[in-house]
């Protein structure tokens, strides 16, 4: 059975040993969440808020920052990465390198560090998602915002951590996508899923219906074309509220993921950078696609770290044939 490890030696198209202490971070960062994660019935450390309010004007949770701190302080021991831009700090963050001679620290990270915040505290399946860049300014000058406003076309790297029934880590480097379950009792990720892809009969639509009456006219129709009773439809409808969640069961059992803009998100809910970028690299090297009604999410300029984008993704023709809904009705 193979290690994240060793699949990622024989499988890198990138510089292995960067990429091996990227995983490296990633994955500490990762044990130490799952470990604080299985016991948060235990321990009020974890449950409840943090008493901050976020940047996107939320309530943090204990966990949040839990995992952002998890994270930073992991990429900082491990001398690869040169800045950090997290959902939970209004400011990209920079790791200066320990000694000059230092192994070269060229990759940005933008991590959502805790994803589906909401359901932490009631023991429902979370996650971390993580996208990763060359930096490109030159690397002996000071990191610059453009390092980290870069198109979601330039990533090296996108994936994503479920803390789920099991924890499982998901990730792309443009040759597939991949996961590798955690054995708790040994402390290592193995291959479970190879070549992830969503299969040819899609069944399942994920969006929060509770905002029917904020939608438009163009998502309204779509959500009754699939509870119509015809050809493979009606799709069932599941929602958990954390966007990993619903993305991998989707890819896994074939569905489309919908947060389009509402009356209360005029530019959706779900950020960029941090979020979008990475679940629509992952989708298009699943054979699937990602638009924010119009456009491909990976071909939107950024404009500002915490920006936010109206998100469809899924299968192709699910995710085109809601596209058609939206122009026709919009
Ligand atoms: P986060 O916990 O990182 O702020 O993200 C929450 C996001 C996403 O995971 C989820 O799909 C969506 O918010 C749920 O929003 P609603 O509760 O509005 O449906
Ligand atoms: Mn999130
Ligand atoms: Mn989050």
């Amino acid at each position: 059975m193979y290690t994240l490890g060793e699949f990622v030696i024989e499988n890198s198209s990138h510089s292995t040993e960067a990429l091996l202490r990227l995983f490296s971070s990633i994955k500490l960062a990762s044990k130490a969440i799952h470990k604080e994660v299985n016991k948060a019935g235990l321990t009020e450390k974890i449950i409840g808020n943090s008493g901050i309010t976020n940047v996107q004007g939320e309530n943090q949770k204990k966990l949040d920052d839990f995992a952002h701190r998890a994270f930073i302080e992991s990429f900082k021991s491990r001398n690869v990465v040169c800045g950090i831009a997290s959902e939970e700090s209004e400011n990209f963050i920079v790791i200066q390198k320990k000694q000059e001679n230092d192994f070269k620290n060229q990759y940005i990270v933008l991590i959502d560090p805790l994803d589906g915040s909401s359901n932490i505290d009631v023991n429902v399946s979370i996650g971390t998602i993580f996208s990763v860049y060359i930096r490109k300014s030159p690397i002996q000058m000071n990191l610059t915002i453009e390092d980290f406003l870069q198109k979601g076309n330039q990533q090296i790297l996108a994936g994503y951590i479920i803390y789920g029934s099991s924890t499982i880590l998901v990730y792309s480097t443009g040759n597939g996508v991949h996961g590798f379950t955690l054995d708790p009792s040994v402390g290592t990720f193995y291959l479970s899923h190879y070549n992830l892809h969503f299969p040819k009969k899609e069944k399942i639509y994920s969006i929060n219906e509770g905002n029917y009456a904020k939608f438009s006219d163009g998502i309204r129709k779509f959500i009754r074309y699939c509870q119509e009773k015809k050809e493979n439809r009606p799709y069932t409808a599941r929602y958990i509220g954390s966007l990993v969640g619903d993305f991998h069961r989707n890819m896994i059992q074939g569905g489309i993921y919908i947060y389009p803009k509402t009356a209360s998100y005029p530019e959706g809910k779900l950020r960029l950078l941090y979020e979008c970028n990475p679940m629509s690299f992952l989708a298009e090297q699943a054979g699937g696609k990602a638009s924010d009604g119009k456009k491909r999410i990976l071909d939107i300029e950024p404009t500002r770290l915490h920006q936010r984008t109206p998100f469809i993704c899924g299968p192709t023709g699910l995710v085109s044939k809601l596209e058609e809904f939206m122009i026709y009705c919009e």
